[in-house]
């Protein structure tokens, strides 16, 4: 019978057999894939493991330190963060179109990434680890699910594991084997693996988020001030949603600040002219089609009176009730 306490126990078998002694290394996100396959293999080989978050400054209120500190709290992993926020904005800077966004983001992520995994082969390599008895770094996580294998033509095997040897584009001197440890796993056993392994609630539930993240949910230029804005709009936006109960049916609620816009208000004593946000509540199966959810109205006016009050430079709050076709979910 499938319980997942039986699954944890078989994947980290599995997973002990394959490394041996090898060490391993993990790219975590933030998202619930990455995370539970980094608590699965540290269940399974403990610090033989180094997991690398790039912190892009790109993340919603709060989940940079789900990953720094509760993550790391609830699983032990072994953790490298990478401080790359100037670094990012830098690249964005003075960039409005949503493509060039979103390779510009994809483009530092793997440079980064590739600098710290550098980093850490060269820390465990050469002739000074060997000396020491340390191992080499040969094998890389990947959060990879079963659907992205049927979709990729992987076929529905029990083995847990595929080789390659250039992943994802990373540079012909950093050749790691592939491990996936949920190829054979849905999205809800993944979670209950998660629930398993102790990873926090806050990771497990988290709805789908962007990789190029509020990055592509500022339309026009990517400040520090702007993201600033759009952070705190979303965690109210967030907040409301929640605690309405309705995290379950909305698959996803894009919040977006249209940064290029700017409309008359009034506030307080005086005239403002500040920009809108947009919520974007969204119901799917599996984000290709979507409708826009009929959150009730309560709802919606306490979200927009809480961040109309609360976030300075935002005047106005608009509902998208487009539907997927023909509006994308997210906006850029
Ligand atoms: P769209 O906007 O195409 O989004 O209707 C469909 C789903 O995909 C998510 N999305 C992304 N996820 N990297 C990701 O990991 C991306 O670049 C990306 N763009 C969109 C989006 O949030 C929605 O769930």
């Amino acid at each position: 019978t499938w319980t997942s306490g039986n699954v944890v126990d078989q994947l980290v078998e599995e997973i002990r057999e394959t490394v041996g002694e090898d060490r391993v290394i993990c790219g975590l996100s933030g998202g619930v894939d990455s995370s539970v396959a980094a608590a699965l293999v540290q269940r399974a080989v403990g610090d033989q493991l180094t997991c690398v978050f790039v912190d892009h400054g790109l993340l919603r209120e709060g989940e940079a330190e789900q990953v720094e500190k509760d993550f790391v709290a609830a699983t032990g992993v072994d953790l490298v963060v990478v401080d790359a926020r100037e670094r990012f904005l830098s690249a964005l800077a003075g960039v409005t179109d949503p493509e060039q966004k979103r390779k510009i983001i994809g483009r530092e992520f793997i440079r980064v990434f590739e600098q710290a995994a550098r980093d850490v082969v060269r820390a465990h390599g050469g002739a000074d680890a060997e000396a020491s008895g340390d191992h080499p770094v040969k094998w890389l996580v990947q959060g990879t699910l079963y659907p992205d294998v049927v979709e990729s033509g992987g076929g529905a095997g029990t083995a847990n594991i595929k080789s390659h040897h250039n992943v994802g584009g990373l540079p012909d001197d950093l050749q790691f084997k592939l491990i996936e440890p949920l190829r054979t796993l849905f999205k809800d056993e993944v979670r209950q693996v998660g629930i398993e392994l102790g990873v926090p609630e806050a990771i497990v539930w988290r709805q789908p988020f962007p990789g190029p993240g509020l990055g592509i949910r500022i339309v026009g230029e990517v400040t520090a001030d702007r993201l600033a804005i759009l952070r705190r709009a979303d965690a109210i936006a967030r907040e409301e949603l929640t605690r309405a109960g309705l995290d379950r049916d909305i698959w996803q609620c894009p919040v977006v600040l249209l940064a290029d816009v700017r409309s008359v208000g009034v506030q307080g004593d005086g005239r403002t002219y500040g920009h809108p946000i947009v919520l974007r509540p969204v119901s799917s199966e599996d984000a290709m089609t979507a409708d826009w959810t009929r959150v009730p109205y309560e709802i919606l006016a306490r979200i927009s009176s809480r961040i109309t009050n609360e976030v300075e430079d935002v005047n106005r709050v608009v509902l998208d009730v487009t539907s997927k076709p023909p509006g994308t979910i997210e906006w850029e």
